[in-house]
């Protein structure tokens, strides 16, 4: 049975919907909703796409991180093809969905990464707009919240994480400020269509102008505040450009 592609999203959207609404880590179905909004808009500012591919998978992409089980590395793409396989998706879509699931995933400063077709350069991009601007402050607050993250710490961030320091979010260095310095301003960076980094110089110097703000208000002698200055001229690196 080969279902209509337009039912193919349809029915993935409601799947995905029930699966994540009131999800609380960052991967809720605002999310995913966002992400699908982003794709589409970089979609419709450059060269004809297969919007199919790239619909499912920004609708799947987090299918299996909102359970916070990160053991197996390749669990969202077996979960997404299972999915697909059960509504009568083709062959050829799966794969292609799976590839970039595959490769949409961040893996710290110091990992590259993964080569996607633009179908995937898309909703790679679309995914990394969602971790940037105001949605940094706001899902990376409610990450915090989640797992006792301080705001910030008398630890400085580490500049160039590895795979393993990066999935250890319980590592001393971590806290809502340094994540800013280890991810989300390296963020701009590493996005690769047009669109997508037009959208994204907009969310970087938001960023940016928050975190300025937000360490300029620090009480003298209060936690993190030996750090402000420290912190204050690493925003003026180049990496942070
Ligand atoms: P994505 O869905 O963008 O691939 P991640 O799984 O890396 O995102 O993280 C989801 C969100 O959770 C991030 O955008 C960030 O705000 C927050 N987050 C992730 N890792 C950390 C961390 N180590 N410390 C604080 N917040 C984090
Ligand atoms: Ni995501």
């Amino acid at each position: 049975m080969i279902t209509n592609t337009n039912d193919l999203v349809g029915k993935t959207s409601d799947y995905m919907k029930n699966l994540l609404e009131g999800e609380s880590s960052g991967h809720d179905w605002i999310h995913a909703l966002n992400v699908l909004e982003n794709a589409r808009e970089i979609a419709a500012h450059g060269k004809e796409v297969n919007l199919i591919v790239i619909e499912l998978t920004a609708l799947l992409h987090d299918i299996s991180d909102w359970k916070g089980d990160n053991s197996d590395e390749n669990s969202g793409s077996k979960e997404a093809r299972v999915w697909l396989e059960s509504i009568g998706s083709d062959e050829k879509i799966i794969s292609d969905v799976c590839n970039i699931i595959d490769g949409v995933t961040y893996y710290g400063s110091s990992s590259k990464d993964k080569v996607l077709s633009i179908e995937g350069q898309i909703v790679r991009d679309a995914d990394r707009l969602e971790a940037m601007g105001e949605r940094a402050v706001e899902r990376t607050r409610k990450f915090g919240e989640k797992y006792g993250i301080p705001e910030i710490s008398d630890y400085m961030p580490i500049l160039d994480l590895t795979e393993e320091q990066y999935k250890n979010f319980r590592r001393k260095e971590n806290s809502f400020v340094n994540h800013f310095f280890e991810k989300l301003l390296l963020l701009r960076n590493r996005l690769t269509t047009n669109w997508g980094r037009k959208i994204g110089d907009d969310r970087h110097g938001y960023m940016k102008k928050f975190i300025k703000n937000y360490l300029e208000k620090i009480t003298p002698g209060s936690i993190g505040y030996k750090n402000v200055s420290s912190l204050l001229g690493l925003l003026e690196d180049s990496r942070y450009k």
